[in-house]
């Protein structure tokens, strides 16, 4: 008990008893509301208290969330085979209370990833990582699988992706982490990968779109689109697609795009404000590199945002995240002047391991409470699906 107290967990207690006539429930993704069967209506606030609330920490051991027919979330406990809609967390609930410090300022640029998983066991949960042999997407698939997920590195090149297997196992040789085929240019690979995770038959239950070109020349890929269009966008979303009704069977599951705060500097309207799709994947005289990038980074989070409003009543959220300006990962790696830049900034900006900021982002959404909800810098939308009526 004192272990929880000191994690914030307070164990709930007699003020909260509930008024006859009510009941306590939860949503999809954690948030707790009442239900009064007697004027058969619901609300977030606690009838006596006024507080919100939601559950902390994951299921116990054995247990499984689900959705009933109706919408209803319930519960099933595998070892005792035994189904409820009550709830197991609700015994350990937290108070959203907007006074208390935002999980921006809860983790802040001195977090590490390793930090924000304390605790967190990941055991049973099955992650996909997209560009996980370096840079951000590695650091991210390491922290969750030193955590106990089964996690899948999607790369394009099984010699690189091999050896971030290695790396990792050298750091805890009981990591359940493998390495499969996925080239983002080639919406054939996408399709082959797509077809063999689902021949595993195991659920998903976070997908991380890490994988990205940046600054690269001007070239078409296999299909006929521009690489940087394609690699950072269009082949996630076409995986995602293909993805979707195992995310939905896993939920809760989510989708994590990592975008930029760049793609605030570009738009991809035409002067009349209708979307100008030359733009997106443009010839090779309409093509600058930076710009090109930063059109991908707003499509990212664009997709984002749709994919949440369409999934997340469906119990698979999705997010996207800004991991900080220039850090010293292997996107320079196209031009010698990139390179000569993130060098130059390197000493200001947040590095892989010291201050690993950007896998804290990811592992943030995990983590996050409501007040992380919006803002396209570090999460965007984190909105509740099961709203009471
Ligand atoms: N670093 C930053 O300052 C920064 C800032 C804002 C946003 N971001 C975003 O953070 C994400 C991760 O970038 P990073 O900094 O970690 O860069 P990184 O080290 O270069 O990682 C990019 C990864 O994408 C992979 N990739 C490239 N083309 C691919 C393709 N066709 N198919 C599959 N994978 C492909 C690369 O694989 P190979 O090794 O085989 O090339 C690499 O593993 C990107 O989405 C980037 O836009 C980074």
């Amino acid at each position: 008990m004192a272990a929880l107290r000191y994690a914030g967990l307070d164990d709930t207690d007699s003020e909260d008893e509930l008024p006859p006539g009510w009941e306590e429930r939860t949503t999809k993704d954690g948030w707790v509301y009442y239900a009064n069967h007697t004027e058969e209506k619901t609300q977030w606030e606690h009838p006596k208290t006024g507080k919100r609330k939601r559950v902390a920490g994951d299921l116990p051991y054995g247990w499984e969330q689900e959705t009933d027919e109706n919408g209803q979330v319930f519960f099933v406990d595998h070892i005792n085979k035994r189904t409820t809609y009550l709830d197991p967390r609700l015994a350990f609930t937290v108070d959203d209370n907007p006074t208390k410090p935002t999980t921006r300022q809860r983790y802040d640029s001195s977090t590490t990833a390793m930090d924000i998983l304390q605790g967190r066991d990941f055991t049973g949960k099955v992650v996909v990582v997209t560009g996980a042999n370096s840079g951000i997407g590695f650091e991210t698939a390491k922290s969750f699988a030193l955590h106990g997920a089964h996690v899948i590195l999607a790369c394009r090149n099984m010699a690189r992706a091999s050896e971030a297997v290695s790396r990792i196992l050298e750091e805890w040789h009981k990591a359940k982490v493998e390495a499969m085929t996925l080239d983002l240019a080639l919406l054939r690979s996408v399709q082959h990968f797509a077809e063999a995770f689902k021949a595993k038959n195991v659920p998903l239950h976070v997908l991380v779109c890490s994988a990205a070109a940046f600054g690269i020349p001007w070239s078409l890929t296999k299909d006929g689109l521009e690489t940087t269009f394609q690699v950072n966008h269009l082949g996630h979303f076409y995986l995602v697609q293909l993805l979707q009704d195992v995310l939905c069977r896993s939920a809760p599951a989510r989708v994590v795009v990592v975008s930029s705060e760049s793609h605030r500097f570009t738009d991809i309207n035409d002067t009349s404000g209708n979307l100008d799709f030359s733009r997106l994947s443009p010839s090779q005289n309409d093509y600058w590199a930076m710009l090109a990038y930063n059109r991908s980074k707003l499509c990212n989070i664009l997709f984002s945002s749709e994919l949440h409003r369409r999934l997340s009543p469906r119990g698979v959220t999705s997010n996207a995240v800004h991991p900080g300006n220039m850090m010293y990962s292997s996107l320079h790696r196209s031009w010698w002047v990139w390179t000569l830049l993130f060098t130059l900034a390197r000493p200001f900006t947040k590095s892989m391991r010291g201050e690993p900021v950007c896998p804290s982002a990811f592992v943030q959404v995990f983590a996050a409470r409501k007040s992380a909800a919006h803002g396209v810098k570090d999460i965007c939308s984190q909105a509740s699906n099961c709203a009471p009526n």
